[in-house]
């Protein structure tokens, strides 16, 4: 992976991380089998990289037409020496990572159950948390710039204005735990890296909210939904386009890249019905504590996006241009 702009893009399979691959245009690698081949949640040993980087050799890897896919494991598997010290996934991460350099390392990989993190604390955190720092060590050993995806969910939602970067964080449950200490520890590890939050996300290929809902109004049920959640509704494809021009530029920190505006969560209900030409009406106002979610959410996580537009000197559409345009392409979809 020689290519100055190769981008290793972790989390491949993931709502963002397609977004991701379709956004390098053919200029990204993955690692096939995803979390199959490296898994997060599993430690891994210290120095390892440095044994490999020095006696690595060149990897064969397979070309197609928009993407160069690598078979870690099979590579590893023919390496009689890495098999000797190699006994956890995220091992094998390192060593590709320290093997390869790649020139960035998008993370899109990540535990990303909101509700289910109550109950399994521990595995939020190690993939979040100590996962990612893993990471942040082999892309230090590499030399790979990181940019390291999180979430508003950090914050506790009782501002009254979108959220600064630098605005005191104080998560609500475990997934925003587990993603703040990665963010901790990523800063820490590689203060070089470049730790992007963003929010309510939607787009092609897992069903988030908007899908779930059209797909309950396309049967004619109601569907109740919260009015007193408001936050940054963001196209996978828009926060894509504008990771990908961000590690191109190398830029560092921490930044929240969201579409622009904001809206709760019954609007944001309401307009996707409405530009799928169904009743709006379906959409019955809830509030949280109706709901009774295993996971308390911020009420109020609008992200200020005032530092991206300094930096890139351009704005992100608005979620409303934005949901319009994924409704759009369900729509051709379903033609
Ligand atoms: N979705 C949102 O609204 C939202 C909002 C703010 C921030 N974020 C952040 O954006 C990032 C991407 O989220 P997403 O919505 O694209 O999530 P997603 O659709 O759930 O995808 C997560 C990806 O991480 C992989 N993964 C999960 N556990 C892993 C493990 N133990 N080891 C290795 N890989 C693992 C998954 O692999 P499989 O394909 O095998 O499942 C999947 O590819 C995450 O960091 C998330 O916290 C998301």
């Amino acid at each position: 992976m020689t290519d100055a702009d190769s981008i290793l893009v972790l989390g491949h399979g993931g709502l963002l991380g397609r977004a991701v691959v379709q956004a390098c245009q053919g200029r990204c690698w993955v690692v096939e089998g995803g979390r199959k081949a490296y898994d997060l949640s599993q430690p891994a040993s210290k120095g390892f990289c440095h044994r490999f980087a020095l006696s690595g050799r060149p990897l064969e890897n397979t070309e197609s037409a928009d993407k160069r896919l690598l078979s870690l494991t099979r590579e590893i598997a023919e390496d009689e020496k890495a098999l000797e010290t190699v006994h956890q996934g995220l091992d094998l991460l390192r060593l590709f990572i320290c093997r390869e350099k790649p020139a960035v390392v998008i993370n899109c990989a990540g535990y990303t159950d909101v509700d289910k993190a109550e109950t399994e604390p521990e595995l939020a955190m190690a993939v979040n948390a100590r996962g990612a720092a893993t990471l942040a060590e082999a892309c230090r050993e590499a030399g790979s710039h990181l940019v390291h995806i999180s979430t508003d969910y950090v914050f506790d939602g009782k501002n009254k204005n979108p959220y600064r970067e630098g605005d005191e964080t104080f998560p609500k449950g475990a997934y925003g735990k587990s993603k703040l200490k990665g963010e901790k520890l990523v800063a820490k590890i590689m203060p070089a890296a470049l730790i992007v939050r963003s929010a309510w996300i939607f787009g092609p290929g897992r069903p988030g909210f908007v899908d779930n809902v059209l797909t309950r109004a396309l049967k004619g049920e109601p569907v109740r939904v919260v009015t007193d959640e408001v936050g940054s509704p963001t196209f996978s494809r828009d926060l894509a386009e504008t990771l990908v021009w961000l590690a191109m530029k190398r830029v560092q920190g921490l930044l929240h890249v969201v579409n622009q505006g904001q809206a709760s969560r019954y609007e944001l209900a309401r307009q996707a019905l409405r530009l799928y030409g169904l009743d709006p009406d379906l959409v019955r106002r809830a509030q949280k504590k109706d709901l009774n979610t295993p996971a308390e959410r911020p009420g109020y996580s609008v992200l200020d996006t005032r530092r991206l537009q300094r930096i890139t000197g351009r704005t992100m559409p608005s979620w409303l241009d934005a949901l319009g345009r994924y409704i759009a392409l369900l729509k051709e979809d379903a033609a």
